[in-house]
């Protein structure tokens, strides 16, 4: 296909809104230069441990033990699972969700019609529910390869059906699952199923609810609006439903004049007069910024979904602030408040808290839970402490409301800490600690972010111009996760140690056998592993070679131990994590193989690479985690 970006979701912002190079470079400068003598001297005198030290050691969670024997990097158009495990697909992008769906057509690879019925594209953040005895599956299906979903037409641009396919493709997918003597399979009759797209409708909660800055011509009430997309990573609340995070909402609006202004609002959040490809507003005028300026004011959010009713109607929370949004870590602290960890993920930007005003109680009405709270943004000190810094009226000079939708600009305000990339954050289950990936971040002590933030080297952001990632863990003081303060260390500087001598080569839990880049998603299983998945550079070449493909590794989080589980196949991103009610599976996403055109994964021969879930068990029938 012509016109169709080769760059990331990152790249393609900065292109259309370029970052201010000279803005206070001097200061960054100085600031990199004063930072680099601290990650030396951490390097030097074993990196890891001397880091470590920052938390008191005696009070460390229980250790885990390894179940799994450690499996070499690949590069291999495969999933590679270690000996005495296996891995199947469980349903592809593309396979039909009802009986009265079509097969999927490698053809055509599908139409708007086949698509409305059938898997999402692209598979991300994912959470199983039990409900009445059966096992629902709730997934993220964040974006489309235009390559790909577009590939049969050649040169010619994309039809208008082509793109409505292409919308289609995005959203989430709610399928009931069933163990036959195969494995785990979707059930094509249950009532449960539901696909949740960008046309479906969704109720506005929360301080933004009304705000001038949410209506349209379309809903001047503020209130209501269509759909979700780009969801990325996931989380699940204690009542049993499903928080989907948008994430590059922004890549979807366009404007008929190429010379169009957004306000510097909307240029925050690199919304511009040039989409990514998609095309949406030839085919809805709410993604034409020049004609609709709000719509975008209503993306960015979390959005609550309750899939034990496939008629709800789903709930975009914006007490839960809205920015790029990778997950949603919800933990339930002592007193009975609802506390939400949640990462921006794009270069420069914050790490968020939210805490709600009321306390939860199972069986009593959860609603307000997520609608009346407060959020907060971390600010990182070298010394390794932290502290969350309120955003409110009194701290940021702006509403509530506008809080809520231009979080960015107040995290800005109180001068939160500019972060590498912000991915999942994950609570350790044997005690008050979260862990988040620092996915990289090539501007660190280059560029500010795009607010103008400086991204000074240092704290929790050690290395200039990152291209690995990190991942950062915290622990609240006095184990309340509501406290002002935390104490803060880093559980792994990704790097090749192989290849390189500099601080790139990593921390000393990073060794040839098991060296990655780009950490993204993360999860604890029940016994208290940390499993890492990887969305980095797989070109195997240079500084990453010996890395391969995309791949998911586990971590002791208290020996820092860290083995390879499983290798991706070509150009996929590896993201997506849960266990069966059993344990007995482990679903893993498969994201994006082939993005650009060498993989035939999961099908072989000459077959179109299709995104899908997984299916990872042991073969003594043993749990996985
Ligand atoms: Fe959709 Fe930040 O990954
Ligand atoms: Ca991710
Ligand atoms: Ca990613």
């Amino acid at each position: 296909m012509k016109d169709i970006p080769e760059i990331s979701f990152d790249d393609h912002d900065e292109q259309v809104s370029p970052r201010p190079e000279e803005t206070g470079f001097d200061q960054v400068v100085e600031a990199a230069l004063s930072r680099r003598g601290f990650l030396g001297g951490v390097l030097a005198a074993g990196g890891f441990a001397t880091l470590g030290s920052v938390l008191p050691s005696g009070a460390r969670a229980s250790g885990a033990r390894f179940p799994f024997a450690p499996i070499a990097s690949s590069t291999a158009d495969a999933v590679t699972v270690p000996p005495g495990y296996s891995a199947r697909v469980v349903v592809r992008w593309g396979d039909p969700l009802w009986s009265e769906g079509t097969a999927f057509d490698p053809e055509t690879r599908g139409t708007a019609a086949s698509q409305a019925l059938a898997f999402g594209d692209n598979t991300d953040g994912m959470e199983i529910f039990s409900h009445q005895g059966r096992t629902l599956l709730v997934v993220n299906n964040e974006y489309t390869n235009r390559s790909i979903i577009w590939g049969n037409r050649g040169d010619d641009a994309p039809n208008a059906d082509d793109i409505e396919k292409g919308l289609l493709a995005h959203g989430v997918t709610v399928v009931e699952l069933a163990a036959g003597d195969d494995g785990w399979q979707i059930v094509t009759y249950s009532p449960y199923n539901r696909r949740i797209t960008p046309q479906t409708p969704m109720d506005i909660t929360g301080p933004a609810r009304g705000h001038d800055g949410m209506k349209t011509a379309a809903d001047p009430s503020g209130t209501r609006c269509l759909g979700t997309w780009n969801n990325c990573g996931s989380g699940r609340t204690p009542w049993g439903t499903y928080l989907a995070c948008e994430e590059n909402f922004n890549g979807y609006f366009s404007a008929e004049d190429p010379d169009h202004a957004v306000s510097p609002a909307l240029k925050r959040y690199g919304v511009s007069a040039k989409d990514w490809g998609y095309g949406w507003a030839q085919i809805d005028e709410r993604f034409d910024v020049s004609k609709s300026p709000n719509e975008p004011n209503r993306a960015g959010y979390v959005v609550e979904i309750d899939p034990r009713n496939p008629d709800s109607t789903p709930k975009k929370r914006t007490a839960l602030g809205r920015f790029k949004h990778e997950n949603a870590e919800c933990v339930i602290n002592t007193d009975g408040r609802l506390v939400i960890y949640m990462g921006d993920d794009e270069r420069g930007e914050f790490l968020y808290r939210y805490i709600s005003d009321g306390v939860y109680a199972p069986g009593a009405d959860t609603d307000a839970l997520m609608e009346n709270g407060t959020l907060y943004a971390a600010k990182f000190h070298d010394t390794g402490a932290g502290e969350w810094l309120p955003l409110t009226p009194e701290t940021t000079g702006m509403s509530k409301a506008e809080i809520c939708i231009h979080t960015r600009l107040a995290a800005s305000a109180v001068g939160a800490t500019t972060m590498d990339r912000p991915e999942w954050v994950t609570a350790n289950p044997n005690g008050p600690e979260l862990y988040c990936a620092l996915t990289n971040n090539k501007n660190r002590g280059i560029k500010p972010n795009a607010g103008g933030d400086l991204t000074p080297v240092g704290g929790p952001n050690p290395r200039e111009a990152n291209k690995f990632g990190q991942i950062v863990r915290w622990r609240p003081n006095g184990g309340d996760h509501t406290a002002d303060g935390f104490a803060w260390d880093l559980y792994v500087l990704a790097g090749n140690p192989e290849k390189l001598d500099d601080t790139r080569r990593g921390s000393e839990n990073v060794t040839p056998s098991n060296m990655f880049n780009s950490p993204d998603g993360l999860a604890f299983d029940s016994t208290g592993l940390l499993w890492i998945q990887t969305d980095g550079n797989y070109s195997n070449a240079e500084e990453f070679e010996g890395q391969g493909n995309n791949q998911m590794l586990a971590g002791d989080p208290v020996t820092g131990e860290i083995r390879r589980f499983l290798v991706g196949p070509r150009e996929c991103e590896v993201t997506g994590l849960c266990w069966s009610p059993d344990r007995r599976t482990m679903f893993v996403g498969i994201q994006h193989p082939g993005e650009r055109g060498n993989s035939h994964w999961p099908d072989g021969g000459a077959s179109v690479p299709r995104s899908a879930i997984i299916a990872v068990t042991r073969d003594d029938g043993a749990p996985v985690g």
